[in-house]
Parts: structure tokens; sequence; C-alpha cells
């Protein structure tokens, strides 16, 4: 029997469809994110964005974003619906001290995990770095 040429293609197709697909979610496993370069903050929350418009930070946070968010809030922040855009947060503090509460504590409604808390898992450096990232791609 001769091959099919279209069920190879397709199957060609599926495999680069699943490819791009576990790319375009994110790794499953919370990513640790190297901070080195950037100030350490220590132990207590800053309640304001130490490193705002900091071009290291918005590059660290670029891959922490892509590695540990995207899954569910879209590459490069632009979301597919999943979980909301966070290109609107709002700038500056009033969007600072929002976000560290909730990617501190995650997001539980009905007993059920929609966002799994972050403390513990990515340092204070990460998380404000992917802060600084995700405010250099605001949009009103
Ligand atoms: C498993 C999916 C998931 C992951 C991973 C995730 N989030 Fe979320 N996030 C959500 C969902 C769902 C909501 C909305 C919760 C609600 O309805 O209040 C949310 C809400 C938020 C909000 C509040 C947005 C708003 O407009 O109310 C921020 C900020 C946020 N996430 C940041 C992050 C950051 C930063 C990361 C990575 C460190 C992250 N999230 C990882 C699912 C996720």
């Amino acid at each position: 029997m001769k091959p099919s040429i279209l069920g190879g293609g397709l199957l060609a197709l599926g495999l680069a469809l699943s490819a791009s697909m576990a790319f375009g979610h994110g790794d499953v496993q919370p990513q640790p994110v190297d901070t080195a370069g950037l100030a350490p903050l220590g132990e207590g929350w800053k309640d304001e964005n130490p490193y705002r418009g900091d071009v290291k930070a918005i590059a660290i946070g670029d891959s922490g974003f892509n590695q540990n968010c995207a899954r569910c809030h879209g590459l490069q922040v632009i979301s597919g619906g999943l979980a909301p855009d966070l290109r609107y947060l709002p700038v500056g503090k009033e969007g600072d001290e929002y976000f560290v509460e909730r990617v501190r504590h995650g997001a539980i409604i009905n007993g059920m995990t929609k966002m799994p808390a972050f403390e513990g898992v990515l340092t204070q450096e990460a998380l404000w770095a992917i802060r600084t990232y995700i405010e250099s791609k605001h949009e009103e």
C-alpha cells in the first residue's frame, strides 16, 4: 500500500500544533527566576515597585512572566481570555498594591484555585521584575 501523503501531512501538522501549544501555555511548574543584577529588597514587602522603568528588570520580568504567568495571562501579556488581560492593570502605585496583593495570595474563588499564590515560590525581586515588565506593556 502506498503511504498516504495526506496522513503524513496531518500527523506533522498535529505534532507542530502540540509543540506550539505546549510552548504557548508555558511551563506548568513554577520556574525559578534569576534576578542577579537587581538590587536586593530584603524581607518586608514593598508597596511600590522599586524597579519601575528599569531595563534590566524588564528583561528579567519578561522571561519570568513568560515562564510563570503566560499560560494563563497570555504570552507578551496579551490574554487569550483564560485570565484577566494584565495590560490594563493600572500603572503606578495603585496598580502595584493590587498586583502584590494578588500575586502573593493568588485567587481562590469558591474553594477553587484560579491562580496559585506565588509568595514563597518566587522571590520579591522576581515578582517586582515581572510587575516592571507588565507595566512596560501597559495599554489604556
Ligand atoms: C493557573 C492560571 C494562572 C496563573 C499561572 C497566573 N494567574 Fe494571575 N490570575 C488568574 C486568574 C483566573 C485571575 C482572575 C481571578 C479573579 O477572577 O479574581 C488572575 C488574576 C491576576 C491579577 C489581578 C488582575 C485583575 O485585573 O484583577 C494579577 C495582577 C495577576 N493575576 C498576576 C499574575 C502573575 C504576575 C502571574 C505569574 C507570576 C500569574 N498571575 C499567574 C490565573 C492565573
